[in-house]
């Protein structure tokens, strides 16, 4: 099978990612530690990339979710599948997600991390799909806004497929029967 069409290089995602650091890195300079959460499967790239590129004191977690699709499209029903291994009470958080689409995954996250009273909470997503949205979430760091079209690679899959391309490309409709 073909490689699926390049719609972000890894040339691109390395400067964004750059930038991004440089962002919460400077955001972050005067709280001290934060505690970067992964959102598995799809940011574990994302993640390893922008965690090692940060200069502020970082921990790292992963929680684990799983939303209720029908192959590609969104029913909002989320469930939490892995949760975190430490107490976040009191401590800032960053929820690092790979894309963020309806919004109903993101809201969830928010909603059940917010209630453990951590000193802070915010999110950072890879790639941001604005016109999907269907709940309004806050997002504090986006990689790429991109359109509604399905997307593979850099650690997001279509069916498991494509997790481990190195950029960002697209799957037509076509290819995801
Ligand atoms: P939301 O709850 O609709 O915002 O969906 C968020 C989750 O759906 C993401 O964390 C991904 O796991 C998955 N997802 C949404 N769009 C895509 C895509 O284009 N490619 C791969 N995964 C996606
Ligand atoms: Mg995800």
């Amino acid at each position: 099978m073909n490689n699926p069409p390049v719609l972000i290089s890894e040339e691109k995602i390395r400067q964004r990612v750059d930038e991004l650091a440089a962002q919460i890195s400077s955001d972050y300079a005067d709280k001290g530690d934060v505690v970067l959460i992964g959102i598995l499967k799809g940011s574990f790239i994302f993640l390893a990339d922008l965690s090692r590129r940060l200069s502020i004191p970082r921990t790292i977690e992963f929680m684990a979710v799983s939303s209720y699709r029908n192959t590609s499209v969104s029913t909002g029903a989320v469930r939490m599948v892995m949760d975190v291994r430490s107490n976040i009470e009191n401590r800032h958080v960053l929820i690092v997600e790979d894309i963020v689409d309806t919004g109903h995954t993101l809201k969830y996250l928010i909603g059940i991390l917010g209630s453990r009273k951590p000193a802070s909470i915010r999110t950072c997503t890879l790639l941001h799909k604005a016109e999907s949205a269907e709940v309004d979430v806050r997002i504090d760091y986006i990689g790429f806004g991109i359109g509604d079209e399905w997307v593979v690679g850099y650690g997001l899959d279509y069916a498991e497929r494509d997790r481990s391309l190195p950029y960002i490309g697209t799957i037509q409709p076509d290819d995801r029967a």
